[in-house]
């Protein structure tokens, strides 16, 4: 009697507590936030990986100091989990990571998962037989290659859909850290070495997965711009650097996208840990830009949790016991005080309560993937780049293709780590163009096969962190000689696989080509050209490499990675079916040693996680404007299968803006989309300033041949400032500034001046 008594006595307190413990909605947070306790409040601000998860993640980088220590008995618990709000790791298979409910309160999980190319969950689970493919879309720079806006909103909010109908709360995308030199590793995940193209690319990215009513976590909040000791690697960077280039991105996307969550970056900026660093995340971020959401740091980011919840980056992912233990230690000891982690809780529910779980959003686990299928073949085909034409291409079709080349038949179409997408299939150039009516050389098609087939038999299977690839094969002379005798054409694909943690080196098979690469390109030019037939060469690769050799073939095509109908885009590129209309976010120099961080990556003077950039504000095309004689391929270069001319180019002063519009008319004799970029150069006034600036690009739709279309855009007069260092504020000059319309940052169509 007495045990049944003492039973139902706790099980009434619990109820009683229950039942008067605030259960969370939209209007009662801060109600509820002095409802919890100071566990529960640690519990929500430190991911449930602590539960389930290793306990420290790959640990700190080679070089980088060793955690401290802390007692972690009776921290490291078996989660309870009812099911339906469960929330350790499992609740979606595959996702990065998620929050521990507290249902006392009627607080949920929230399941953040990545990645910038597609959702990425598991797509099978033990004991299940129903699958859960997401679609592999095209890579981060060809979204911006496509300088469409309007393209990538519409990929983006099929992607969002995909987080919406298998579970999941918040994408960790987009990437968008700037191309500050061309070895970075993660590169492919993100835009471009100009903040505006990279800013409104990744606002229109944000846009399009919030319009389904989950999140995003724009990333990596700020100066990720290298893998090498990325844990912890100092920045050295002026603030009108920041300011002007590697903050301007994110300051576009908080103000015009107003993304739910921003994923702060592993690195130091100027010797303080980004997720530690008050004034980017509280002063800028929050302060000056009106930041609504959530922080969260970066996975296993070297943690102090105390400093990270004080500088208000609110989450600490993946969560380790250690951030649960160092956090109850500082709140116990006065170290940390409790209005910080108030303010953290606060804004994580504020997103909470417009999640699809907290809504108990009944997922369907089937997304529309066919139609996803389609929007990505088109969106790839919208972002390649024709870096050269001689009359090469468009192909007619059934004409007889000799197709050399490993990617052409183990085509790249994503990139590994985070990025990387559990797709149900990839089709790849050799598919794709047979698809189209093309006539592959059977007896090369054959050999590749077979050797692709016999090579990735010998590797271990894919998987997100490793995506093996296999080597290229010599072609011979005799060889290059008979294809070149049966067929029209050759076509050869240079590729480069990419992937995070890891920044690319100067060697051969990397930034250069192979040996193996160079010889088979001189053998089919050889054979190919004394047969008076064409040579084309497809880049597959989520970057760019050294084009010493681009004089060689006689058309060049960067296809990127372009997602699981890779091969299908490429024959649409190929086919003339679309007119090539992407162009380069990033410059291609003539030599790695003339990009401007060249001397001082992936560090400055040899030492380990130091770098300086004393190239400060010129960086991409705001540098090499200055040394135009080292640029091959210049920022927003890219060809047509037709031509367009610039006309009627006007810019007035209207108020706080400038309206700008330009007519631009296809003078070719097939239908294309052109790109027109708008650069402004401002007035010298007491500062050193790049030639020009990017402010503004429109994308014309599909003109046909003779057909017109007048863009219109407008820049804001702010945006024409820069960024007084010594006085801590952005100045607009007076004076003369020239407006220029142009097909590339070494294109000017035409220019006007303005006086402000
Ligand atoms: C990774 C990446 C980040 C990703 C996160 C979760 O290390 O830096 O982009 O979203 O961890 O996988």
């Amino acid at each position: 009697m007495k045990r049944i008594l003492t039973i139902g006595s706790a099980l009434l307190s619990a109820a009683v507590a229950f039942a008067q413990a605030p259960q969370l909605n939209k209007n009662n947070i801060d109600e509820v936030v002095k409802a919890m306790t100071l566990e529960e409040k640690i519990t929500l601000v430190v991911g449930a990986n602590r539960f389930v998860g290793d306990e420290n993640g790959p640990g700190p980088a080679p070089g980088m100091p060793e955690r401290r220590s802390v007692d972690m008995t009776g921290l490291v618990e078996k989660p309870k989990s009812d099911g339906v709000t469960a929330f350790s790791s499992g609740r979606v298979k595959g996702a990065a990571g998620d929050v521990v409910p507290v249902e006392r309160l009627g607080i949920t999980t929230m399941v953040l998962a990545d990645g910038p190319a597609g959702l990425r969950i598991d797509a099978t689970r033990p004991g299940d037989e129903n699958t859960y493919y997401c679609t592999a879309f095209p890579i981060g720079s060809l979204l911006s290659a496509s300088w469409d806006p309007e393209l990538t909103q519409r990929v983006t909010t099929a992607m969002g859909s995909e987080v919406l109908e298998y579970g999941a709360d918040v994408l960790l995308a987009p990437a968008m850290n700037i191309h500050r030199n061309p070895l970075c590793g993660r590169n492919f995940e993100y835009y471009s070495e100009d903040p505006l193209l990279a800013g409104k690319i990744a606002a229109a990215y944000v846009k399009g997965v919030q319009s389904n009513g989950v999140g995003t976590s724009v990333k990596h909040f700020a100066a990720n711009s290298q893998e090498t000791l990325r844990n912890g690697q100092n920045a050295s960077v002026s603030e009108r650097a920041l300011r002007e280039i590697y903050l301007k991105g994110f300051e576009i996307v908080v103000k015009e996208a107003q993304p739910w969550t921003i994923m702060s970056s592993y690195n130091k900026i100027n010797g303080v840990l980004a997720s530690e660093n008050r004034w980017l995340i509280t002063d800028v971020l929050r302060g000056e830009w009106g930041f609504k959401g959530f922080v969260m740091t970066d996975w296993w980011a070297e943690e102090n949790g105390a400093r990270q919840i004080a500088a208000g980056n609110d989450m600490l992912m993946p969560g380790t016991p250690h951030q649960y233990a160092d956090i109850l230690a500082a709140v116990e000891s006065g170290r940390l005080d409790i209005r910080f982690l108030d303010d953290c809780v606060r804004r994580i529910l504020q997103v909470m309560v417009a999640s699809p779980t907290f809504n108990r959003y009944e997922y369907s686990n089937k997304p529309d993937l066919a139609a996803h299928a389609a929007l990505t073949r088109e969106a790839a085909s919208q972002g390649m780049v024709l870096l050269k034409n001689g009359n090469a291409l468009p192909l007619a079709k059934k004409r007889k293709v000799a197709l050399f080349g490993v990617p052409s038949y183990d085509t790249m179409v994503g990139g590994s780590g985070s990025g990387y997408v559990n797709r149900a299939y990839k089709v790849t150039v050799d598919e794709g163009l047979e698809a189209a009516g093309f006539r592959l050389d059977k007896e090369l098609a054959a050999s590749y096969r077979e050797y692709v087939k016999a090579e990735k038999a010998k590797q271990p299977a894919e998987y997100f962190w490793i995506i093996p690839t296999v080597e290229e094969t010599v072609i011979g002379p005799a060889e290059a000689e008979a294809a070149a005798r049966r067929n029209d054409v050759c076509i050869y694909s240079i590729g480069r696989m990419a992937g995070e943690g890891g920044d690319r080196t100067l060697t051969p098979g990397d930034w250069y080509l192979s040996k193996t690469e160079e010889t088979n390109l001189d053998v089919l030019c050889e054979a190919f050209h004394k047969a008076g037939k064409k040579v084309i060469v497809l880049l597959n690769m989520g970057n760019i490499v050294d084009m010493s050799w681009s004089s060689k073939p006689d058309a060049i095509l960067h296809t990127w990675m372009d997602g699981q109908e890779a091969g299908n885009s490429v024959a649409d590129v190929l086919s003339g079916k679309v007119s090539p209309s992407g162009k380069l976010p990033m410059t291609i120099a003539k030599h790695y040693e003339d990009y401007s961080s060249a001397k001082d990556f992936p560090m400055s003077n040899g030492n380990p996680g130091d770098v300086n950039y004393d190239e400060d504000i010129f960086v991409g095309y705001r540098h090499f404007d200055r040394y135009p004689e080292t640029i091959l391929y210049p920022f927003g270069f890219g060809l047509s299968y037709t031509s367009f001319e610039y006309s009627g180019l006007k810019a007035e002063k209207s108020g706080d803006a400038l309206q700008i519009s330009v007519k631009v008319t296809n003078t070719g004799k097939c239908s294309g989309r052109e790109v027109v970029q708008i650069y402004v150069g401002a007035p010298e006034g007491n500062a050193v300033k790049p030639v020009k600036e990017l402010r503004a690009f429109g994308k014309t739709a599909e003109l046909k041949p003779k057909e017109s279309e007048v863009l219109t855009m407008t820049v804001k007069l702010s945006d024409l400032r820069r960024f007084d260092a010594y006085e801590r504020e952005w100045k607009l000059d007076k004076g003369e500034y020239v407006v220029s319309a142009a097909a590339s940052s070494q294109d000017i169509r035409e220019n006007v001046t303005v006086t402000l």
